[in-house]
């Protein structure tokens, strides 16, 4: 039987640790792509990861390349081609520099691996999932972004740490774009299935969520040289497991939203059911009035970045 085939482009801190993840879990076989002016640094991670193989015992092939070829006919794509933010720097600061990243990867995509779901992680990150769309003309099931994984499994550590729990016992739900908007829902966090309003007073919950917003600035700030990639990565493994083992997860995923939510044609993290050939169902929940607010604040943070990345694309900015 053939093994799934995912192909990781950019082969930097997210890009090689979701490689690492993705192996440690025997998902499939690994292409782990970089830009020809890395010259052989991606077959360098590429063997040392295959050389691992034997210790960790996993099976999966791993090779580092700079030619799309290598990555032909791949059953998963994760795009975490694209500049890193500095301190001070917002995710939406990065938005024309990787616009014109992720529209050439789109592109090469497109030609390599039409039939491939992709999964994207390049900041900002609901701007470059509807670059990714619109560039590569990929059906919008098989275009979704990472970002609520990642944000919701901040907000259950921090949860996790204020409670000294363990974090196997908390769940956590979020909504909107990947960016200071974004809407954790204390309407949807529960620990050992109590509501956790019952366990946390409502001001320090409030100071949690603030935390979790600002969870990837947080690691910048701390790392200095670049933006986190441990949790990002293991985010990313999680959702390449749940396609190539079609595990039907429902968890929160950047997914192009239409009439759902009403939001009208753009990316942002909703509740979706996750598995064989992408986004397979995007789940609708009732919000209540805070939340609908807090909500149709973060598609609009969305609307406008993209209606920026359009402008830039129009003036020759861009890909
Ligand atoms: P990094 O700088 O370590 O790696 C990025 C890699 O992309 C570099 O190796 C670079 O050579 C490569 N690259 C640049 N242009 C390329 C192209 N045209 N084709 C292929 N590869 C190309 O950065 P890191 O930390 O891995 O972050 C990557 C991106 O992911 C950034 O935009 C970052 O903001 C974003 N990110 C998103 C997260 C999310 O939750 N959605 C979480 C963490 C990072
Ligand atoms: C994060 O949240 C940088 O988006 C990335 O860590």
């Amino acid at each position: 039987m053939r093994r799934p085939k995912i192909s990781i482009i950019g082969a930097g801190n997210v890009g090689a640790t979701t490689a690492h993840w993705c192996a440690a879990a025997e998902l499939g076989d690994i292409v782990l792509l970089d830009i020809p002016q890395t010259g052989d640094m991606p077959k360098g991670k590429g063997l040392d990861l295959a050389e691992a193989a034997p210790i960790m015992k996993y099976d999966s092939r791993i090779i580092g390349t700079t030619d799309y070829a290598d990555t032909a006919c791949s059953d998963v794509v994760v795009v975490t081609a694209g500049l890193p933010r500095k301190p001070g720097m917002s995710r939406d600061d990065l938005l024309a520099v990787n616009a014109k990243i992720v529209g050439a990867v789109a592109q090469e995509v497109a030609k390599t691996s039409p039939n491939a779901v992709a999964i994207i992680i390049s900041n900002p990150l609901d701007a470059m999932a509807q670059c990714f769309l619109e560039v590569s003309g990929f059906p919008k099931e098989r275009v979704v972004g990472q970002a609520g994984v990642l944000d919701t499994a901040r907000f259950s550590t921090f949860i996790a740490m204020e409670l000294g729990v363990s974090v196997e016992d908390v769940t956590t739900m979020l909504l909107g774009g990947h960016g200071d908007t974004m809407v954790p829902l204390v309407s949807c966090a529960s620990v050992g299935g109590i509501p956790v309003s019952q366990l946390i007073p409502r001001a320090r919950l409030e100071e949690i969520i603030q935390r979790a917003r600002q969870g990837g600035a947080e690691i910048v700030g701390l790392l200095k040289t670049g933006g986190a990639y441990y949790a990002p990565a293991a985010a990313t493994a999680t959702m390449v497991e749940a396609i190539v083992r079609d595990k039907h997860r429902l968890i929160p995923c950047a997914a192009f939203c239409e009439q759902e939510y009403g939001v009208g044609g753009f990316f942002v993290g909703v509740p979706v059911v996750l598995g064989d050939g992408g986004v397979q169902k995007i789940i609708e929940l009732a919000l209540d009035d805070d939340e609908k607010t807090m909500f149709n604040a973060s598609v609009e943070a969305v609307r406008k970045l993209v209606a920026t990345m359009h402008t830039l694309s129009a003036g020759g900015a861009t890909a």
